[in-house]
């Protein structure tokens, strides 16, 4: 028999579309196990806060196709002190709560982590946030919807890219990661891909943009993250001008659009099978660590592997991705 009778979910730190569908499952799951369920607003400031309500079956119809969350999310910048964290805990013994769920990305598990350090709490977490930079999981809930909505902004913009013959600079969300860059790149055909991860390419693309001038072959799409370190889009669009005369450059930066929307339906599967598994984690006596899927299997990593571990990106498609665009 588990001990575990009354838990709590929260979200926090970037909102990612599929946040309300994780929630969702988390609350049916639970309540199929006949535990009490509560619903933590604005991720660790609202634990701080007590801001915290009772979640029932009923409360979580209707959301599994909403993008956001309806939990609300922060960036509490109280919980990164002791004192932040004993309020917390002050919530967390007030409501009687035998563990947590946390949805989030790496700054949500690191506060989970040292939380369930110090109060000996049962935390499990779930990986929501566009970025796909957690180890542990394939796929973080949220990048799916997030590179579908860029690469249809990125359709869009080809289409009066070629009109027109301009070059587009598109800046897509990664601040410290280029997953949504790559992705993105990959499926829009785009002609080249500037990430965080690799060495810059702006030489690369220069040659390539004088060499299709000759040709005469269209080279209009250029995709890059926004953490990509010699220059956002509008810096490199602005590089390029200096270095190509006459040539006509358009920037876009699609910024937040992608964390929005409704979710598409393979971060609706991910989380429900997450936010699921995540109750039957906590009932199972798992703790500190965070659920993923690898291959298409739920797969647990400690909080410690999680959070300190690179999820890199695969060599083999950024080179595939340079050989398609060729
Ligand atoms: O972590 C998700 C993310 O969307 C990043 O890609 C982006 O750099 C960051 O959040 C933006 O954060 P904010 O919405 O707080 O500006």
């Amino acid at each position: 028999m588990s001990k575990i009778k009354k838990i709590a979910v929260f979200t926090s730190g970037g909102d990612a579309p599929g946040m309300n569908a994780a929630i969702r499952s988390v609350v049916r799951s639970a309540t199929f196990h006949d535990l009490h369920v509560f619903g933590i607003m604005q991720g660790y400031h609202g634990l701080i806060e007590g801001n915290i309500n009772r979640l029932e079956r009923k409360d979580v119809g209707n959301i599994i196709q909403r993008g956001g969350t309806i939990l609300k999310t922060a960036r509490s910048k109280e919980f990164m002190f002791p004192e932040g964290r004993q309020k917390a805990y002050e919530s967390v013994q007030a409501f009687e709560l035998d563990g947590l769920v946390a949805i989030g990305g790496n700054g949500t598990y690191t506060g989970a982590k040292k939380f369930g350090e110090e109060f000996g709490i049962p935390i499990i977490g779930v990986p929501g946030t566009i970025d796909n930079d957690i180890y542990g999981t394939d796929f973080t809930i949220g990048f799916d919807t997030a590179i579908n909505t860029a690469i249809e902004a990125v359709d869009r913009i080809r289409d009066t890219a070629d009109s027109h013959s301009r070059l587009f600079f598109i800046e897509v969300m990664g601040r410290h990661s280029g997953y949504i860059a790559l992705y993105t790149g990959i499926g829009s055909g785009a002609g080249t891909i500037f990430l965080p991860e690799t060495e810059s390419n702006f030489d690369k693309l220069i040659s390539l943009l004088k060499k299709e001038g000759r040709r005469k072959k269209l080279f209009n799409l250029v995709i890059v993250a926004e953490g990509n370190k010699n220059g956002n889009a509008m810096e490199l669009a602005e590089m390029v001008k200096q270095e190509i005369d006459g040539i006509d450059t358009k920037v876009t930066i699609i910024g937040h659009l992608q964390r929005g929307g409704s979710p598409t339906a393979n971060d609706r599967v991910l989380a429900s099978r997450l936010g699921h598994s995540a109750v039957e984690g906590l009932l199972e006596g798992k703790s500190a660590c965070a659920v993923g899927l690898r291959n298409n299997m739920v797969e647990f990593t400690s909080f410690e592997d999680a959070i300190s571990k690179p999820n890199p990106l695969n060599k083999d498609l950024i080179k595939m991705a340079e050989i398609l665009a060729m």
